[in-house]
């Protein structure tokens, strides 16, 4: 049976808090069925593989055994609504040339071996609102809020009675090539 799998960056516990408290300004903002991303879900995707059988996440697991985490930070520093998906999120003004280079080159990996093809190309953020079907008025200008990219993880979504839950496969940190 394939599981729906993505690579991405996790946050930290800092961060997340700062999250909960922009998603609670931003509540009265949102019409429709938003609903709150649970802080459990925060997390910045790099590629998203779609459904991945057994047999290709043994190999990808191989192919990516040594994947070098880029040590940098990053600065979420405007909002964003984008209506096709109905997501409200967090974006970035400027990308850490590493981290876009790690994120490209997980895509083409999966892109070259019968995953998901991206149609668009890496746009870092965080969703923080899903199922927004619009905007009671502009999403406000935020304070930036930066954050250390320090590990990576290779994500399986689960669905669930209550909503998709995530689960890490494997996590990656800096030092070691694996930390799990
Ligand atoms: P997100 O990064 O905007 O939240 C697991 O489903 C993750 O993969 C979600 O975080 C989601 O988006 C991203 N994702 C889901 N479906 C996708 C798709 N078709 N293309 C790109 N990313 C997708």
């Amino acid at each position: 049976m394939a599981e729906r799998m993505f690579f991405s960056v996790p946050l930290d516990r800092i961060t997340q808090l700062e999250l909960i408290r922009l998603q609670a300004q931003l509540g009265v903002t949102l019409g429709g069925r938003a609903r709150v991303v649970p802080a459990a879900n925060f997390h910045l995707t790099l590629a998203f593989l779609g459904p991945v059988t057994q047999g290709q996440r043994l190999a990808l697991l191989q192919r990516w055994q040594a994947l070098s985490v880029p040590e940098v930070s990053l600065t979420l520093d405007g909002l964003a609504y984008w209506p096709r998906s109905g997501v409200v999120c967090l974006t970035a003004k400027q990308t850490p040339i590493a981290l876009a280079e790690l994120a490209n080159a997980l895509r083409q990996d999966a892109s070259g071996h019968q995953l998901h093809q991206s149609q668009r190309g890496f746009r870092p953020h965080v969703s923080l609102f899903r199922g927004v079907e619009r905007l009671e008025g502009d999403l406000p200008e935020i304070a930036p809020i930066s954050f250390s990219v320090r590990e990576v993880d290779l994500m399986v979504s689960v669905f669930e009675g209550k909503g998709v839950s995530y689960q890490s496969v494997k996590r990656w940190g800096p030092h070691l090539s694996s930390v799990t």
